[in-house]
């Protein structure tokens, strides 16, 4: 196994909820998959939980090499929880083809939120 990429994205909480804010439900649709939703509004607050997951989607796009561009759209990367607390990706659609393209195989992701500010690092090998 050998490292195939690596992407790191930071997000300021505020910014991901006016933005929210200003493009309503279908902006949210357009980022974040149901089980996403689920998962972040079971928190108390969802906003800094919502903004790892967007941190996670632009990392995991640097570490796929195309940044959100060349039809990978934020629901193709996506961020589950199964059973428990640590966070895993899963790649969907062209996001898919491209992790498999490069020789990936599995992917890790760590994810923090602090202060205002919400962080991710993703790193794929094969
Ligand atoms: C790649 C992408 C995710 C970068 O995100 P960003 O928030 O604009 O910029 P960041 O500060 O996090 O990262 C910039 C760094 O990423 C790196 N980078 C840029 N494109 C990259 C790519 N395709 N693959 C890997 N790394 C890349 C660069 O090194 C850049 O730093 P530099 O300009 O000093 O060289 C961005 O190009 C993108 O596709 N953003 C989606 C924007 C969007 O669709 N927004 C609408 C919903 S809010």
């Amino acid at each position: 196994m050998s490292v195939r990429g690596i992407g790191v994205d930071v997000v300021k909480v505020d910014r991901l909820v006016a933005s929210l804010e200003r493009f309503g439900e279908r902006f949210e649709k357009r980022l974040f998959t149901p089980a996403e939703m689920d998962y972040c509004r079971r928190h108390k607050d969802p906003l800094p939980h919502l903004a790892a997951r967007f941190a996670a989607k632009e990392a995991a796009s640097k570490a796929l090499g195309t940044g959100m561009a060349g039809g990978i759209a934020f629901k193709h990367i996506e961020v589950l929880q199964p059973g428990g607390q640590v966070p895993r990706l899963a790649f969907h659609h062209k996001a898919l083809e491209r992790f498999e393209a490069m020789g990936a195989t599995q992917s890790h992701l760590s994810l923090t939120h602090d202060g205002g500010l919400a962080i991710a690092t993703v790193v794929l090998e094969g």
